[in-house]
């Protein structure tokens, strides 16, 4: 079942920032792609869990080396019928499965190079499916998969000018994500610990969003969403909310309002394949 339907046009705003932001764990990918090129193999299979619209497509597949099958994964099936995101390329096909991270275990090959990918889903998961990713990413008893998981919310929202009611609105919408005990914000962080735990080797980088005034749909959309989960978690916030939308509406009309939103991207290698001088690298945020 569906949760809570992501809509199309919002994946569309936001695949600009994204691919910006990920430019900043380019380190990630060179681990990712040495880690590949070492494994060989003629075809990799890539799996985007959460594929939405094929945003993570789009941005990765031309970033990596050599033939690659592509499973776009979603449990939402209309997404999944928008066209093919990456560019005409020989090297790559593309395969759709609606199925749900539950349901992974059973899609991924148990044999050849596998790189287990996500963009912007980590933060939407309960704790027991980052755990069943987690599973599925460093098994007890194979080798396990490389897994890229971009773009993952930290909670750490900075817009500029500040307001004084941006520490409510933070506090109600960070609440919201952690619903029902989901990790949220901390589910990046969630995820490397659980990876590090099955023997895994982690890297996470900072892939912040940084949008100004030429991100004025975006930033427009993002915090008119903000608002609205604010106020679903906390209705008594709704006048503050209203006050602070509306100064912020006046600010993005004057092109004024500066907007940081944390993300991180984690990077996973089999331990027995990583690089030592590679996988020492400090954690950059
Ligand atoms: C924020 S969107 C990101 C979509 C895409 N990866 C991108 O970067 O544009 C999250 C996506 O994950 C999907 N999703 C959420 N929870 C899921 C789950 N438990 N299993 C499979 N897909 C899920 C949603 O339908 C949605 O397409």
């Amino acid at each position: 079942m569906v949760a809570r339907p992501v809509p199309a046009d919002w994946l569309a705003l936001r695949r600009r920032a994204d691919h910006r932001a990920r430019e900043d764990a380019r380190d990630l990918l060179e681990l990712l792609t040495d880690h590949l090129r070492t494994r060989g193999g003629d075809e990799l299979v890539v799996v985007d869990v959460g594929a939405g619209t094929g945003s993570n497509q789009a941005w990765l597949a031309p970033r990596l080396p050599g033939r690659q099958r592509w499973v776009l994964v979603d449990h939402d099936a209309d997404l999944l019928e928008h066209e093919p995101a990456a560019e005409a390329d020989d090297r790559i096909t593309t395969e759709r499965a609606v199925a749900t991270v539950e349901d992974l275990p059973a899609l991924l090959p148990r044999d050849g190079a596998v790189l287990l990918t996500c963009a912007a889903l980590l933060d939407l998961l309960s704790e027991a499916e980052i755990e069943t990713l987690a599973d599925v990413v460093a098994p007890d008893a194979a080798p396990g998969a490389a897994a890229l998981l971009s773009l993952s919310v930290t909670g750490e929202v900075a817009l500029m000018p500040g307001h004084p009611a941006d520490t409510a609105v933070t506090a109600a919408f960070d609440a919201h994500q952690r619903r029902e005990g989901r990790p949220g914000p901390d589910a990046a962080e969630v995820m490397a610990r659980a990876l590090r735990r099955r023997g895994a080797r982690v890297e996470l980088r900072a892939t912040d969003w940084v949008l100004a005034a030429q991100d004025e749909p975006l930033l427009r959309r993002y915090l008119d969403d903000r608002a609205a989960v604010a106020v679903e978690h906390d209705p008594e916030l709704a006048p503050v909310v209203r006050e602070w939308l509306e100064e912020r509406s006046r600010q993005l009309e004057a092109g004024s309002l500066r907007a940081r939103v944390g993300h991180l991207d984690l990077l996973s290698l089999p331990p027995e394949t990583v690089d030592e001088g590679a996988g020492a690298a400090p954690r950059s945020r």
